[in-house]
């Protein structure tokens, strides 16, 4: 299946023009909009059709699965998709985010070509966020990954026009298609299996970035690893042929503003190395560079949105093998900073790549650090699959990532980073370990990052080890890669 969708505001002088051409209506509507359809100068058999259905299945309010129904217009057959929003105070953008991707896929199961979005609550002029959470859940729902199918047809294109009175809706519709795409390139790029996606494919990922933004790009190989005595890093990659890249890019959207830094962890396949994982479900470890592609994802719509902020962007890159050079057990390494990491678990391997990049942020006068990576299974066994887990050593900034993602319908738990936890890293033979048991797996593992940020520094750890990848197809996420992240760091830019 594939329908592109092209997606444009439509004003009221343009409604009855827009209903005679259009195939198919889409209602977005919670049980209170219901009482406003009147509003919507509707066709007279449209109207009927719709208090008859709406009477009829009443729980349609609920923000699952779409409703399709055929009604008679004049002598034609319209498609008629209602996608409930909730009831009340559920009415909210995060409901017509995943509303809209429900819809974008209803939308193909009718073969819509020209169609029209309703929902009353577009008709309010301040409700902008609604309209932009309504395109990107459209267009993140429409998203298929058929890159290597050899049979993938050219998908079909659908006009959708939004009915709304948004105060600039052009610029607020043009804003959620470069959060859309963007989020559709991390999910690409973490959809992609390492075979064809390792350390030097994200360093042409991110290339390419620079070159459509204008962005400042450095990217650093072994060579320039070893002169900053970068050996954590470089112990992960030294089991893989493939090359590890710390890549980083440089947005500057302010005159004088202190730069901050996004982290992300970009294993591009982390097999566990020496500590080698079990075979079942390996192959989702092909999103192990998550936390990276949300870092490249967001630069990407930070710089095209023009964001008033100065923000690093970097994205520390390793493939962790098993290769005859990999690292053991048991080994000791000296990190950038000059602290000592015990290996114990070689599987440990994302806070180890994070280690010397935070580190690097700190070098780089980054006065905030933010990390996200795919670090732990823990975090599903203590959070789920819908809610990211949070550590860090400042409660604002938490708290400013937290907000953040109830903008963007991202969902976040901080969690406690008490003194006592940090004891549990203390190593016999060096200064910290990179594995200390199972015992609040989450915690320990932010806490073996933060230990590499500099002094004084306000840092928190995003670990998405749950979210960045769907089971299902569901509202706005698609069975697969989710890009879980990249629309929080877009929303959080500037605002930390
Ligand atoms: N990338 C994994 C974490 C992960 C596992 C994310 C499954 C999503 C699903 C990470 O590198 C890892 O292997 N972590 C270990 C840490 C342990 C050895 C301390 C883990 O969680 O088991
Ligand atoms: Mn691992
Ligand atoms: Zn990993």
């Amino acid at each position: 299946m594939a329908t592109k969708l092209i997606v444009n505001a439509l004003g009221k002088e343009n409604l009855q023009a827009a209903y005679k051409k259009a195939d198919t209506l889409v209602f977005l509507l919670c049980k209170e909009c219901l009482d406003y359809v009147g509003n919507l100068a509707l066709p007279e058999n449209i109207t009927k059709a719709l208090k008859l259905y709406t009477d009829k299945y009443k729980d349609i309010f609920d923000c699952e699965d779409e409703h399709i129904f055929t009604a008679f217009d004049e002598y034609r057959l319209v498609n008629v998709i209602i996608v409930g929003c909730g009831q009340g105070k559920d009415c909210k953008p995060v409901n017509f985010r995943k509303a809209a991707g429900v819809s974008a896929r209803a939308l193909d199961k009718v073969q819509a070509q020209n169609a029209v979005l309703l929902a009353p609550a577009l008709l309010n002029a301040s409700r902008a966020h609604y309209l932009a959470a309504t395109c990107e859940g459209l267009l993140l729902g429409a998203y298929t990954f058929e890159k290597y199918k050899s049979e993938a047809k050219a998908p079909r294109v659908c006009d959708l026009n939004i009915l709304t009175n948004v105060d600039e809706q052009d610029k607020v519709l043009a804003e959620a298609k470069i959060i859309a795409e963007s989020v559709i390139l991390t999910r690409d790029l973490c959809n992609t299996p390492g075979n064809e996606l390792n350390p030097v494919g994200m360093e042409q990922a991110a290339r390419k970035v620079a070159a459509e933004t204008g962005m400042k790009i450095e990217v650093l190989g072994p060579k320039q690893m070893e002169v900053l005595n970068m050996n954590s890093l470089l112990a992960v990659a030294q089991g893989s042929k493939a090359e590890p890249r710390l890549i980083v890019l440089k947005y500057q959207g302010a005159a004088d503003a202190p730069f901050n830094a996004y982290v992300g962890k970009g294993i591009t396949f982390d097999s566990g190395g020496i500590s080698i994982k079990p075979s079942d479900g390996m192959e989702e470890m092909k999103d192990d560079m998550t936390g990276a592609g949300d870092v490249l994802g967001a630069m990407r719509a930070i710089a095209l949105l023009k964001k008033p902020c100065n923000l690093y962007g970097i994205m520390s890159c390793a493939e962790n093998m098993p290769g005859d050079n990999a690292q053991r057990p048991g080994d000791i390494v000296k990190a950038a900073s000059g602290k000592t990491i015990e290996v114990l678990n070689t599987d440990a391997e994302g806070r180890m790549v994070l280690a010397d990049a935070v580190w690097y942020a700190g070098q780089l006068g980054a006065q905030k650090i933010v990390d996200i990576a795919t670090l732990t299974g823990a975090v599903i066994i203590a959070l789920g699959t819908q809610t990211s887990g949070i550590v860090a050593n400042d409660d604002d900034l938490a708290a400013a990532i937290i907000k953040a993602g109830k903008f963007s319908g991202e969902n976040y738990w901080q969690l406690p980073s008490l003194p006592e936890c940090k004891k549990a890293l203390k190593s016999d033979v060096a200064d910290i370990k990179n594995s200390c048991g199972r015992a609040g797996g989450v915690i320990t593992g932010g806490l073996f990052i933060g230990s590499f940020v500099k002094e004084g520094l306000p840092w928190a750890h995003i670990d998405i080890g749950g979210t960045s990848t769907a089971a299902s197809t569901d509202g706005f996420l698609i069975k697969g890669c989710t890009g879980f992240g990249t629309m929080t760091l877009i929303k959080l830019a500037g605002e930390f």
